[in-house]
């Protein structure tokens, strides 16, 4: 992982524009893009980017507008090239069209910057290829032999930017045609995108299928959540400061909550959510990358293998999740932020009577010295409230005695709260004295919040991805094992929950909370769980 030194609030301290701006929302409801700081660093090697499935959604939405921002951080190199595969027939100059349109409605007002869109399109070919045949990787090869004649480089990136069917042949195919094989002076690496499998079976298939072709350090399995800046904060705030970790253990945490509220439903996408479900959507990949971050042990080095170890130790620590520590809900209509919202079941290509959940949330158990007996209360959910992601680990009350004979009825407990998105930055709640002669306390709140110190970043999420990927750092990816814990932890319930469909669907309205039943989950142990809303308070907290 790049270590940037990044610690000094910027002079003027000037609020910036919130990160979680969203721009071009018919094409692209949920990227965001912003306008601001470039990312810093050391150019990337020469190199040529193969996308297979250059006409899609993600190669539009994220993939090419996170090459633009590399390029305007000037991280590319000119020996840079990208050659667009996909099955329809169209021409480069067709393709730079499709992509110019979709790059406009992404930086509205602010206007693309001409330099640097035609820097990278002049760079940009397409070729028509079906993945599943040969030729296309023979026409492949020859085109890369061309590029390495012009950009003297054989270095290649392989993005998968296609339907996960295609993940293994195009691998297999890769491998037949020797477009894998690295030498001396060239690196091939491969980017697979998500789902990483359907289940513990398939992932470990796939695996097996990928590693025959490849080795491990040529393989990038992405899992977006991991190029969110706020995610790899939480290694920096467990490990570069000097207050967190000596009372980041069961002694002094009483349990954990990680929460990732959307506002939105299935977004058109009901033929792949329909068989999916938000436990195989979220839960593995995106919600356990905030619980290794939260949960791991400190690595001895950012060294990829170092910190994935850590992360691998501890999902295999995780016990298998049962159906009683679980709750699963599906939404019904209703509103959300104002929007009448149809239910789950009327979404386009999703069956009348589906017994997909749209919403999960677990407890789970982490059994090592750590987090003996600290719970992580894990929830996800379509159609809630409010956009949120956010981790609150919850502190140990203090002992009550010395407040026996004073007005105060209870203590609140200290909660530290890691907001991911949209409003990053973090608060820590604590007991204060209210002024006057009485002993009466409120909570209150430290907070910070990154736009009043840091100017955002110029990013969909994808800049330090790809450009890892390019300087061959493979932190912020996923080892084949890390993915198979992660799926052995789920991986009794999604067979209990096949099993045995939900009978109370839809049990949640679009716009409410969530299920009851997960207030239940909570309520057994003495707890409850933190609000889902927008933003937060600056202020004084009530307890
Ligand atoms: C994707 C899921 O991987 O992550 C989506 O398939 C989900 O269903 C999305 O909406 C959430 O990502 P983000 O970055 O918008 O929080």
């Amino acid at each position: 992982m790049e270590q940037k030194a990044k610690t000094r609030p910027s002079p003027d301290r000037r609020p910036s524009a919130p990160l979680g701006d969203k721009l071009g929302a018919m094409i692209a409801p949920k990227t965001a893009m912003t306008e601001g700081r470039v990312l810093q660093g050391r150019q990337a090697p020469p190199a040529t980017l193969v996308i297979f499935g250059a006409g899609g959604d993600l190669t539009k939405r994220l993939v090419v507008p996170a090459l633009y921002h590399l390029v305007r951080a000037g991280k590319l190199p000119d020996e840079f090239a990208v050659i667009g595969v996909d099955h329809n027939d169209r021409t480069t100059e067709q393709w730079h069209q499709s992509l110019t349109k979709m790059m406009q409605a992404f930086t509205q007002a602010a206007g693309i910057d001409a330099q640097a869109w035609s820097w990278l399109t002049r760079r940009m070919r397409y070729m028509r290829g079906d993945f599943t045949q040969p030729e296309t990787f023979r026409d492949l090869k020859r085109l890369l032999a061309e590029r390495r004649e012009q950009n003297n480089t054989a270095n290649v990136l392989f993005y998968l930017a296609v339907a996960d069917r295609f993940f293994g042949p195009v691998i297999e195919q890769l491998g037949y045609a020797g477009l894998t094989q690295q030498s001396e002076e060239a690196w091939r690496r491969v980017i697979v995108e998500k789902p990483f499998g359907h289940d513990l079976a398939s992932a470990e298939a796939l695996n097996a299928q990928i590693l025959k072709v490849l080795s491990e350090d040529q393989v990038y399995r992405i899992d977006h959540f991991l190029g969110k800046e706020t995610v790899q904060n939480i290694l920096v705030l467990r490990f570069a400061n000097g207050i967190f970790e000596p009372l980041w253990n069961r002694d002094h945490v009483d349990h954990v909550q990680i929460t990732a509220a959307e506002t939105v439903g299935v977004e058109g996408r009901g033929r792949f959510y329909d068989r999916t479900g938000a436990l195989r959507d979220m839960v593995p990949n995106h919600l356990f990358q905030l619980l290794a971050m939260i949960g791991m042990e400190p690595p001895v080095s950012f060294d990829a293998d170092a910190v994935r170890s850590k992360k691998t130790e501890l999902f295999e620590a995780v016990h298998s999740v049962s159906p009683e520590n679980a709750v699963r809900g599906q939404y019904g209509d209703g509103i959300v932020r104002g929007q009448k919202v149809p239910a789950y079941r009327h979404e386009p290509d999703v069956a009348p009577d589906s017994g997909i959940e749209t919403y999960v949330a677990l407890k789970l158990s982490i059994d090592n010295w750590r987090w003996a007996g600290v719970p992580f209360y894990l929830r996800t959910g379509k159609c809630l409230p409010a956009r949120t992601t956010e981790i609150a680990v919850q502190f140990r009350r203090a002992p009550y005695a010395l407040f026996r004979n004073t007005p105060v009825g209870r203590l609140p407990a200290n909660i530290l709260t890691l907001r991911i998105q949209p409003d990053e930055g973090l608060s820590v709640s604590f007991s204060a004295k209210r002024p006057g002669s009485e002993i009466e306390i409120d909570g209150v709140a430290m907070d910070f919040a990154y736009r009043d110190y840091f100017e955002p970043l110029a990013t969909v999420g994808y800049e330090p991805l790809i450009y890892d990927c390019l300087i061959g750092d493979a932190t912020l990816f996923q080892r084949a094992d890390t993915v198979e814990a992660a799926w052995r932890a789920v991986e009794g319930l999604i067979d209990c929950w096949v099993r045995d469909p939900a009978k109370d669907f839809p049990n949640y309205a679009a716009g409410s909370p969530g299920p009851e039943a997960a207030d239940r989950l909570l309520a057994r142990d003495g707890r409850a769980w933190v609000a889902i809303k927008a933003s937060h308070p600056r202020t004084a907290i009530r307890p």
